[in-house]
């Protein structure tokens, strides 16, 4: 029976923390865990959770992970704890490692989670930052591993703000090696540090493909994917970025060009009419909900292997 692997960082701050074989290895056991094949103990272990932004499915995910590896999370609410009134990253960081044996942070800057990283003692989960979404990557290559069998031959689009949810694909994308076309409106491409590594890491550095035109990226495409088009903490640019993003939905023309099998990813919360249309979100396609489901079979391989 396959047993949880430790990994070779102790943390997962990004994509970039894992190797090709260890992403594999996370899928294989969120595998066996979903059917129910793996029984891992976790007693007395603990997680804290720090939300800096509001959170609907890591928030559980990560709770009901940790109860059925019989472990129990903390859940840090910034405004009932000093970290709303300003306690120093570092020394809530120490005092956490006293107390708990992993945390997972969700915050608004990428080096915030570093600074974490830099005073934990204990590993320490990107629940989300500007920068990266890595959790939420390992549910989706999940759920497409899941239609597809595998990543041969699988192109995946994503369409609309090259944010953290574009950033992680693409770099699972490249340890991959499949295609992923991103396509967004100029000057909303993902992070060019986070284009350049992927390229770095890509043997085939043509299966990279970042464009402005959404109807040439769904062409024959096997996963449509998006996500909304201001992320938390971008609230005042809504109005703005409802106009510039005008083309940009996932609606019934563009899954047509895509293939007849394709499905549709969303990591979620959804604005309807706005990334994607009501039509589309609820059609047979629509494997959203086996994503969010498959955050929760992810996160307890991934905490396995932290932790066991
Ligand atoms: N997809 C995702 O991370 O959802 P939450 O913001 O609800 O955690
Ligand atoms: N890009 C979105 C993802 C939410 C899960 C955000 O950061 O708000």
């Amino acid at each position: 029976m396959i047993k949880p692997n430790r990994l070779s960082n102790k943390n997962f701050l990004s994509t970039l923390d894992v190797s090709t074989d260890e992403v594999i290895h996370i899928l294989e056991l969120a595998k066996n865990f979903k059917n129910k094949k793996l029984n891992i103990n976790l007693k007395n272990k603990v997680l804290g959770l720090i939300f800096d932004k509001s959170s609907t499915r890591t928030r559980v995910s990560f709770q009901v992970a940790m109860s059925r590896l019989g472990g129990t999370t903390i859940d840090l609410n910034p405004t009932t704890s000093q970290i709303g009134r300003g306690e120093p990253i570092k020394d809530t960081a120490r005092v956490l490692s006293r107390y708990c044996d992993v945390i997972a942070v969700r915050t608004f800057k990428h080096s915030d989670l570093e600074e974490y990283t830099k005073w934990s003692t204990i590993p320490v989960i990107n629940a989300l930052t500007d920068l990266e979404h890595p959790c939420q990557a390992l549910a989706d290559f999940l759920t497409i591993q899941e239609k597809f069998l595998d990543f041969k031959n699988v192109v995946l689009t994503f369409i609309g703000d090259g944010n953290n949810v574009a950033n992680s694909l693409i770099l699972f994308g490249a340890l991959l090696g499949i295609e992923v076309r991103i396509a967004c409106p100029k000057g909303y491409e993902p992070n060019s540090l986070v284009v350049n590594k992927a390229l770095e890491i890509y043997k085939n550095k043509n299966l990279l493909k970042i464009s402005n035109d959404p109807t040439t990226a769904a062409l024959g495409a096997n996963v449509l994917y998006t996500d909304v088009w201001s992320s938390m903490g971008e609230e005042n640019q809504k109005a703005e970025k409802d106009k510039i993003f005008n083309g940009f939905t996932i609606d019934n023309d563009l899954v047509n060009k895509a293939d007849k099998d394709a499905i549709i990813l969303h990591c979620l919360p959804a604005y309807r009419s706005k990334e994607i249309t009501d039509e589309v979100f609820e059609s047979k396609k629509n494997r959203i909900f086996d994503q969010a489901e498959n955050r929760l079979h992810t996160q307890q391989a991934l905490l396995s292997c932290l932790l066991h």
